[in-house]
């Protein structure tokens, strides 16, 4: 799809549909005069009065050179903001392309043109890769209706695109089932985007992991006939800034989540595909980020393996030594997200990362605890926290701060070994979180869990079913405020 400002009056521009979000009670604009009798009695009868995801289509509007007019509802003109824009535009663009509507013009009275562009991207988004014949109909253009010329409405404009493909490049890494998203093929994207975007790509193999001593990394590995990788893409900005700061980001990378021998039930084992989603949002930033250029080095770091069941896979009771030295009795082999990403938080305290923020599906605990409206976030330091949670309310992703206090790290004890890696029924999206941390020291990090956020199980008006694409928005505001 294409994305561009047109700087022409609103009745003038040629496309399918013209849009405009109207709000609960507020009076049409003199523009629409022509269309009142339309929109009185559209509000008479209650068909539609202005609530969110509400929509009605004119065709043939008089005076206009579109061939429909499409009103959308913008909700109450009180709580109107991006994060509203944005689901409007893309519940509107997810109902308008079924009607066979290929060029959009959006008219913004108010409002964000980013947060638009950006509903239209994630509204096209179809998860319909692999069906032969598929009903979808993308739309093919989507314009910003603008009455003047400006620099920053086109720079506004182009960001959106920018931050949108990423975050669909992301939701498109997350539906690929298992088999063909292999610890290795996730490499072999994260290398193909780097060589595209322009930014450094480097793989750590089986050998290099076992020469670096990632113990904790590889015991979840072992169980499987496909080897794992530890992804590493940097950005670095083109003039260094003064400051040392080094933000590191790092996504739980396992393509598929069996349980391993601590197994899980049949039911509903295929979502767990998803269980990389946080690895794939980490690489969506970083496509997005080297075309933003922030003025801070960001270096990704993705464990990436697969948690199956075999001859070879690691049992209940093992005992593995990390990279950090730690020794970790494994007395559950399904919480093996943190296993992984104690590994890559070290190894990127050692790349010299100053800033650790992490985003993986880490715990059914925080689906219990949250639902699916809330990234759960945890930290060791609340001013990074205020930095990330201020970046996910600009790009209207709902985080909320969950609490880490001291008492919660007895619940990690192990008899054997220097922890446990689970800290039983309880609290467990805390225990998870305090098991990162035990590792971070006093390096300044957040840990989001996306358990809940990061898939979606049925499509919502402004979304498609499967991979949100959560965390990349929010991860590129965050490094490019910095
Ligand atoms: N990948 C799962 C967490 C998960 C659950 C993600 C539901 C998405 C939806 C993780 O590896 C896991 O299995 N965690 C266990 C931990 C437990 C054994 C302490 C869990 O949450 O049940
Ligand atoms: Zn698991
Ligand atoms: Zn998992």
């Amino acid at each position: 799809m294409e994305s561009r400002l047109v700087y022409q009056p609103f009745d003038r521009v040629e496309a399918d549909a013209v849009a405009i979000v109207l709000c609960e009670e507020e009076p049409a604009p003199a523009e629409l005069k022509f269309a009142s009798p339309w929109l009185e009695d559209l509000r008479a009868s209650g068909e539609f009065v202005g609530k969110s995801d509400e929509l009605a289509v004119l065709h043939q509007p008089q005076g206009l050179a579109a061939k429909r007019l499409a009103v959308v509802g913008g909700g109450k003109r009180v709580s109107y903001d991006s994060a509203v824009l944005r689901k409007a535009v893309s519940s509107a663009v997810r109902k308008l392309k079924q009607k066979g509507v290929k060029t959009l013009a959006w008219w913004l009275a108010s409002g964000d043109p980013e947060a638009a562009v950006e509903g239209a991207y994630l509204g096209n988004f179809e998860p319909d890769r692999y069906k032969t014949s598929s009903d979808a109909k993308p739309l093919e253009a989507f314009y910003v209706v603008a009455a003047a010329n400006g620099a920053a409405l086109e720079q506004a404009v182009e960001r959106g695109r920018i931050l949108a493909e990423s975050q669909n490049f992301t939701r498109e890494l997350v539906n690929e089932p298992a088999n063909r998203m292999t610890p290795m093929r996730l490499a072999e994207r994260a290398r193909a985007m780097a060589a595209e975007s322009g930014l450094e790509c480097e793989v750590l193999d089986q050998d290099r992991m076992r020469q670096l001593g990632m113990g904790s990394l590889l015991g979840v590995a072992q169980g499987s006939a496909e080897p794992p990788a530890l992804i590493i893409v940097r950005y670095q900005p083109a003039t260094p800034s003064k400051s040392a700061d080094h933000l590191a980001l790092v996504g739980k990378g396992v393509t598929f989540d069996t349980g391993g021998v601590s197994i899980k039930p049949a039911e509903g084992m295929e979502k767990m595909k998803y269980d990389m989603a946080g690895g794939a949002a980490v690489l969506g930033a970083m496509r997005a980020l080297a075309q933003l250029k922030p003025s801070i080095p960001v270096t990704a770091l993705v464990p990436a393996v697969e948690n199956m069941v075999g001859g070879r896979a690691q049992r209940p009771g093992d005992i593995v030594t990390s990279l950090s030295g730690k020794t970790i009795e494994v007395l559950n082999t399904d919480a093996e997200g943190r296993l992984i990403l104690v590994d890559a938080l070290t190894y990127a305290q050692r790349l010299g990362c100053t800033h650790l923020v992490d985003a993986a599906t880490l715990t059914g605990a925080i689906v219990v605890a949250l639902g699916h409206v809330n990234v759960g976030a945890f930290t060791n330091n609340e001013e990074l926290l205020g930095r990330v949670m201020a970046s996910a309310k600009a790009e209207g992703e709902k985080m909320w701060h969950m609490p880490l206090d001291d008492e919660y790290k007895d619940l990690l004890k192990s008899p054997f070994a220097d922890l446990g890696n689970i800290g039983g029924r309880w609290g467990g999206a805390v225990s998870a979180a305090w098991f990162l941390r035990e590792f971070v020291g006093e390096t300044p990090w957040v840990h989001l869990d996306i358990a809940g956020t990061a898939w979606l199980d049925e499509s919502k008006p402004h979304m498609a079913k499967g991979s949100t694409g959560v965390c990349v928005r929010t991860f590129t505001k965050l490094a490019m405020g910095w």
